[in-house]
């Protein structure tokens, strides 16, 4: 059934282009904000695709004949697998069947429906199977792409992340605790003709004595009081942060020499305690090196808000209860707000380099081969003593720009920024030193001969700069203004 699903499929056309195409730019960007109308309008012709968007995207009932039409022998299968339900002359959709696509592939993911579609109230099961959503792409978008032996996707849910996984990894794993999601992800592997080990079971239990090159993770990291109310999909069961915590912890043991981990997550921002102390502290003894980089802080309130509205619980007789009991929880665990953002772990037989950082702004999409540039960089510079920095050949980066700001006239500036237009897009305020040096470093001198050039310009001494200099050279090289020079 399912290779003649994926053949119906590809005949018709729905495909993640064709089916964008179909739509159109406006009926297309008013879906992603849960408005079917304008692709309701776009659709009318009752051919093949149309039928498709229908019956899929758009959540609609279709008329029985353009269903059998653009599903040839496939409606009873797919009206026994429980994918499609008959109301008189009508079919309409009970699972998901959503085209998706990187640059070299076209898949089907398939999930739950998307709740909420035209303003309906959300109302989702506990074993609620979440398509793809704006985390599964930050993560997909973060994670390395370079080819690898094993790759694990822990928490699959509706698999998206073991697809990506199979275009990199010789084999791939993906497990989750929820059985509909593991049945969610062997059809969606199935369609894509990609080879998938799905396995039953919570956090690396079922991948016990098992080692991966890859590991990436979208757990269910809501922050709360571990409630019997729990969407499976969003809530661990556990209190606060703690799942992250065991996966961040547990993962090392599961990762090959050089292996790596990429999880998404929330943490908790404590009274006293900085958030980079409590994510350093799971970090601390694992032997890996850690990049963290936090994106948002919510407040307590405004992170109840977000998602009680998520699970349509705002408006219902539950939700001013729910969200004052969530709220004296936080304040009884001292929770003063909480953090998204992204680890990326990997492993390495040296003391690990640990960095954790916030970085709200705007990033490069895809953001995963400036984390691998990043992990490169920090190889290189664990291996690297100060005096042997001193002997690099570094070029500037080729993306980034300098910003000077003053007076206009004035002959000195009062500020010089350093700005990359790629990876992370980082901004960094620097003196005429510094400035000096990045401008200077195309590969061609080392660091060190270009800090004694710039000594003599300024009448510094050459030893004194070349010391108090070092490690902005380091954290230059760490945060990618300064590069390796192909040359050096
Ligand atoms: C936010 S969804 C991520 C789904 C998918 N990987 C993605 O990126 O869109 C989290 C998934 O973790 C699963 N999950 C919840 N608790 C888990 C646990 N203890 N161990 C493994 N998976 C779990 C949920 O069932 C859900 O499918």
């Amino acid at each position: 059934m399912v290779a003649r699903l994926r053949r119906a499929l590809g005949t018709a056309g729905y495909t993640y282009d064709g089916v964008a195409a179909r739509l159109g730019p406006l009926a297309h960007q008013a879906l992603s904000r849960n408005e079917t109308t304008p692709g309701l309008r776009a659709t009318r012709s009752g051919d093949p695709l149309d039928t498709l968007v229908r019956l899929w995207p758009l959540q609609a009932v279709v008329a029985g004949d353009d269903a059998a039409r653009a599903l040839p022998d496939l409606v009873e299968p797919l009206l026994t697998a429980g994918v499609l339900e008959r109301s008189g002359d009508e079919v309409r959709a009970l699972v998901d069947v959503r085209p998706y696509a990187d640059d070299d592939h076209d898949w089907w993911v398939v999930s739950d429906l998307t709740p909420g579609l035209d303003g309906a109230p959300i109302a989702v099961t506990p074993e609620h199977v979440l398509g793809v959503s704006p985390a599964s792409s930050s993560l997909a978008q973060l994670t390395v792409r370079a080819p690898v032996g094993r790759a694990l996707d822990l928490g699959t849910g509706c698999g998206v992340q073991a697809l990506h996984l199979a275009a990199h990894a010789g084999a791939v794993v993906a497990t989750d605790v929820n059985p509909r999601a593991l049945e969610m992800t062997r059809f969606t592997a199935a369609l894509g003709e990609v080879d998938v080990d799905v396995r039953d079971g919570s956090l690396f239990e079922p991948v016990t004595g098992d080692r991966f090159d890859l590991v990436v993770s979208n757990p269910p990291f809501v922050v709360s009081p571990a409630t019997s109310e729990r969407l499976v999909y969003r809530d661990s069961g556990l209190p606060g942060d703690e799942v992250v915590r065991r996966l961040v912890t547990l993962a090392p043991a599961h990762l090959t020499p050089g292996g790596r981990c990429q999880v998404l997550a929330n943490w908790v921002h404590a009274t006293g305690q900085p958030w980079q102390q409590r994510v350093g502290d799971w970090l601390d003894g694992l032997g890996c090196d850690a990049w963290v980089v936090q994106r948002e802080v919510a407040d307590p309130a405004a992170y109840v808000e977000l998602w009680l509205k998520d699970a349509g619980l705002h408006g219902t007789p539950a939700y001013l209860q729910r969200y004052d009991a969530w709220l004296a929880w936080f304040e009884e665990q001292a929770v003063e707000a909480v953090g998204f953002g992204w680890l990326d772990l990997r492993r390495v037989d040296r003391d690990p380099v640990l960095r954790l950082e916030e970085w709200p702004y705007d990033v490069e999409q895809p953001l995963g081969p400036e984390v691998a540039d990043h992990a490169r960089r920090a190889q290189l510079l664990a291996a690297t003593s100060d005096a042997d920095l001193l002997t690099l050949r570094l070029a500037a980066r080729v993306d980034v720009r300098q910003d000077t700001q003053g007076e206009p006239g004035a002959e000195d500036p009062e500020a010089i920024v350093l700005r990359q237009q790629r990876g992370l897009r980082r901004a960094r305020r620097v003196d005429t030193v510094e400035a000096g040096l990045v401008g200077a470093c195309d590969g061609d001198l080392t660091v060190g001969q270009i800090l004694d050039a710039l000594a003599s310009l300024l009448g510094e001494d050459a030893q004194t700069l070349r010391r108090e200099r070092v490690r902005a050279v380091r954290e230059l090289v760490t945060e990618g203004f300064l590069v390796p020079s192909p040359a050096g």
